[in-house]
């Protein structure tokens, strides 16, 4: 029976606790012992920050937001530079972490992360030789190899339900509303949430637009008396600004705010147009309680995660594939991103239903 470690790297998402009370609920009859350490890889390195997790310690933490352990997405075991460059950490770093897992007797790693946290957690493995199971985690459900990650529902949830509410607003004063949700390098998010909450133009990260064109959609609909709700992911590059980011004090991690750049250039295009406001939905698409469907991926997730490290498999991650669980290889999920194409439904959908999407 092993004494099996768990931590949750990264930026946190609704969904964590679950997966947390799924793998330890399932693991303590089989004989395992459980330590959760704090603040994603920063628990594992000096000074070892950890408590053993109980049945105690995960009773009704299911439904509850944000993660037990805390979490980081900055430290000194960043595995990750921009989108998609590997950056190696110090051996140093590694054999710290490997030698305080050793002193807790920890032989097996359940790390609940992004392509971040996943691709540090590789190469801990690969050094160290400790027994190593991902579980996919990002709201902005960007990772290959799995069909979903948790915490992505919730956060379409959020913004749908925020949508709705600025739909009636945006009405009653024949406003051009935009609505920016989370999505650094692919518009998933903004996607669904748009195709759900009935926006009628959606910007995505993944393709370039031209102001005009926008512009135009969103006349002809004022024309018409009509308000207009654009989903704008925070990704998005405004035509004629370098970077979005940029300018806007942005910090290293968050792109908050290209929605402001984006009104400001639609204002400067057609002046005295439209009547513009701009809503940045930020974290709250990021806290409160998992929906169900998050729930459930995330129980499903933690109970596949314990059974994997039960069998003895390391180096994969648990996977979503076809609405059955799965294991796939974690180097395969963290080779590149999982990116909104011309051929995705929701995206075909939305343009069949005259949803305006660059
Ligand atoms: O990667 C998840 C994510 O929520 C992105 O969508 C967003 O750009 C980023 O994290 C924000 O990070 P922070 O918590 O540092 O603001």
């Amino acid at each position: 029976m092993a004494t099996i470690g768990i931590l949750t790297g990264g930026g946190d998402c609704a969904g964590l606790n679950a997966v947390i009370a799924g793998i330890v609920k399932a693991g303590l009859p089989l004989g395992h012992t459980f330590i959760g350490f704090d603040k994603g890889w920063e628990g594992v390195l000096d000074p070892v920050m950890y408590r053993p997790l109980t049945a105690e310690s995960v009773r009704g933490i299911s439904h509850i937001g944000g993660t037990i352990l805390h979490t980081t997405n900055k430290g000194r075991f960043g595995a990750k530079v921009g989108a998609g460059g590997v950056a190696r950490i110090p051996d140093e770093i590694l054999d710290m972490a490997a030698r305080n897992l050793q002193s807790l007797g920890v032989t097996a790693l359940i790390v609940l992360g992004g392509d971040g946290t996943l691709t540090g957690a590789l190469q801990l493995s690969e050094r160290a030789g400790i027994q190593l199971v991902g579980v996919p985690k990002t709201i902005d459900n960007d990772l290959m190899s799995t069909d979903q990650t948790f915490g992505f529902s919730t956060a379409v949830q959020v913004a749908v339900e925020a949508m709705d509410k600025i739909h009636t607003t945006a009405t009653s004063h024949q406003r051009t509303i935009l609505v920016e949700c989370m999505g650094r390098h692919a518009g998933w998010i903004a996607l669904f949430a748009g195709l759900a909450g009935n926006a009628n133009a959606i910007l995505l990260p993944e393709f370039p637009f031209a102001l005009e064109d926008l512009v135009a959609h969103l006349k002809h609909r004022q024309d018409d008396g009509l308000p207009s709700i654009v989903c704008v992911a925070e990704g998005i590059t405004v035509p004629g600004i370098s970077r979005s980011g940029e300018n806007l004090g942005a910090s290293e991690h968050s792109l908050a705010g290209v929605a402001h750049q984006l009104q400001h250039a639609i204002e400067q295009y057609a002046p005295e147009t439209f009547e513009l406001r701009t809503v940045v939905l930020g974290h709250t698409q990021r806290g409160g309680s998992p929906n169900a469907e998050d729930r459930i991926l995330a129980k499903r997730y933690g109970v596949a995660a314990l059974e994997a490290v039960h069998a003895g498999e390391s180096g994969v991650m648990v996977s979503l594939r076809d609405s059955n669980l799965t294991l796939v290889k974690i180097a395969d999920a963290v080779s590149g991103l999982k990116l909104v194409t011309a051929t995705t439904p929701e995206l075909q959908t939305s343009k069949q239903m005259g949803i305006f999407i660059n």
